[in-house]
C-alpha cells in the first residue's frame, strides 16, 4: 500500500488511460528485511529482488515507460559483509550473462551507471558486452545503476570540466546546468520523473540527487521482493496526480 493519500477519481484509473512518466526510477530496497522476516539468509532476498528486478523491467517495456534506472549496488554497498557482497557479484554475474539476454525479446537497450573499474574484470567484460550487444535496439532503455554514487558522479562530472577548460576544449562561461548534465552518467536522457521506493523507507540514498531535483517520489510500503506490477500501476497512478509546477505557480 502506498503512504499517500490517493485521489478517489484516480483510484484504479487504467494505466493505458493515464500520462506516464517517460524516465522512472527504483531504489529496489528491503530485500534482506524481506528474508530476514522468513529466517532466511539476506541472499535469498536479493535473488527474489533479482526476480521481481526481471519482472518489473519487463512490465515498464511492455507498457510504454522509455527510460528505467534501477538502484542495484551503490558505492556504499563494499561495506556490507563479505559474504553479502560476494553473493551479490554471483548474483549480478548470472543475470549478466543469462537473463539481461532475454531482454533482447523485448528490445530493451541495457547501460550500467557507476564506475565499473570497481568490479572483476570478468563482470566488466560481462557489462560491457550487455552494453554493446544491446546499443542498437530502439526499445526502453534500462539504466542499472552498479557501483554507483551520485557524490561520486558529480565529483567526477566536476573533474572532467575541469580537465576540459584546462586544455582549451571548453570555456568557462559555457558551464550552465545543461552542460553539466551533459557530464552525467546519465547524459544525453530526461530526468527521472518518478522515483520509486519501496520498503517505506524516505531516503535518496545517493541516487541521482542532481537529477532528481524536480523528481516526484512515491514511497511504497512494500519490501522490493514482494513488488508486483499492480503496485507499479499504482505508483504510476500515484505519479498521474501530481501537479508538477516547477517552481511555477
Ligand atoms: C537493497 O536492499 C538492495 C540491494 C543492495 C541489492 C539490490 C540488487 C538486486 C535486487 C539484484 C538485481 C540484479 C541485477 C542484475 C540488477 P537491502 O539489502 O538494503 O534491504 P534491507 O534494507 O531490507 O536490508
Amino acid at each position: 500500500m502506498a503512504l499517500f493519500s490517493k485521489n478517489k477519481k484516480d483510484e484504479g484509473a487504467d494505466i493505458s488511460q493515464i500520462p506516464l512518466p517517460a524516465h522512472v526510477g527504483i531504489i529496489m530496497d528491503g530485500n534482506g528485511r524481506w528474508a530476514k522476516k522468513r529466517g532466511l539468509p539476506r541472499k535469498v532476498g536479493h535473488r527474489e529482488g533479482a526476480k521481481t528486478f526481471r519482472t518489473i523491467t519487463r512490465y515498464c517495456s511492455d507498457i510504454g515507460i522509455r527510460y528505467l534506472t534501477v538502484y542495484a549496488f551503490s558505492t556504499e554497498n563494499w561495506k556490507r559483509p563479505e559474504d553479502e557482497v560476494g553473493s551479490l557479484m554471483k548474483l549480478f554475474k548470472s543475470y549478466l550473462e543469462e537473463a539481461l539476454a532475454d531482454f533482447k525479446d523485448d528490445d530493451i537497450v541495457v547501460r550500467f551507471i557507476g564506475d565499473k573499474s570497481g568490479f572483476s574484470p570478468e563482470l566488466q567484460a560481462l557489462m560491457t558486452e550487455n552494453e554493446e550487444c544491446s546499443a542498437e535496439r530502439k526499445g526502453m532503455v534500462l539504466n542499472i545503476a552498479m557501483n554507483y554514487g551520485s557524490r561520486d558522479e558529480i565529483i567526477r562530472a566536476v573533474r572532467n570540466i575541469c580537465r576540459d577548460v584546462k586544455n582549451g576544449g571548453l570555456d568557462e562561461g559555457q558551464i550552465d546546468e545543461s552542460l553539466f548534465s551533459g557530464y552525467l552518467y546519465t547524459a544525453g536522457q530526461p530526468d527521472p520523473d518518478l522515483i520509486i521506493r519501496p520498503s517505506g523507507e524516505y531516503r535518496i540514498s545517493n541516487f541521482m540527487l542532481w537529477q532528481a531535483a524536480y523528481t516526484e517520489f512515491v514511497i511504497m510500503n512494500k519490501l522490493w521482493p514482494d513488488f508486483t506490477t499492480e503496485d507499479m500501476d499504482e505508483a504510476l497512478r500515484l505519479f498521474a496526480q501530481r501537479n508538477r509546477r516547477y517552481g511555477g505557480v
